[in-house]
């Protein structure tokens, strides 16, 4: 009796990893667009650090809500001026940020929804433009750089 038990202890610490190990496989379901402002957006987007649109602002999401789900919810993502990319959150998938976008949306008079397959194709075909555009300027500046060090070779 006792040594079974024993046994079964040892091998606790295996089970356990053995759990940890199977997590990420299961399907984690969506948080919603306010639980992710909630956790994410709402440091700057609450009271308007460094001229973040702030929630429920009619007249700052004016403008960006005619710019179309797609578009908006592609660039906020990718980064866009004072704006970090994700949110600043490495984690954070392109769905439940594009969620926050529509409550944002949502809380300043538009009506969005969270985005279905179809608008989350639109979103992502969006996003890797701007990312194609940026590669791009950053190949030129770093082609204008090399050129710079052939002309002006270290003395
Ligand atoms: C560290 C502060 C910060 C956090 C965190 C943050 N934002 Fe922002 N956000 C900004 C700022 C600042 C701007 C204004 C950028 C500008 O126009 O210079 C902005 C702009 C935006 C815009 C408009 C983009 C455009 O094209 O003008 C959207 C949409 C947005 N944020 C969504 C979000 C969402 C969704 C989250 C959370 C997942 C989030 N932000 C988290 C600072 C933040």
């Amino acid at each position: 009796m006792k040594l079974s038990f024993s046994s079964f202890q040892a091998r606790l610490p295996l089970l356990a990893a053995a759990a940890v190990l199977a997590a990420p496989a299961m399907a984690q379901p969506l948080r919603s667009g306010e639980a992710v402002y909630r956790a994410v957006c709402m440091a700057c987007h609450d009271t308007g650090v460094a001229h973040a649109p702030k929630m429920g602002d009619a007249a700052a999401w004016k403008p960006l809500i005619e710019e179309g789900q797609d578009v908006l919810s592609a660039h906020a993502f990718v980064g866009v001026r004072a704006m970090p990319a994700r949110g600043g959150d490495e984690k954070l998938s392109l769905e439940e940020f594009s969620r926050a976008v529509a409550w944002l949306a949502r809380s300043a008079g538009g009506n969005w929804q969270d985005p279905d397959a179809a608008m989350m194709h639109r979103i992502r075909v969006e996003a890797e433009k701007r990312l194609d555009d940026d590669i791009r300027a950053k190949q030129e500046l770093k082609a204008a750089l090399e050129r710079q060090d052939k002309e002006q070779p270290a003395r």
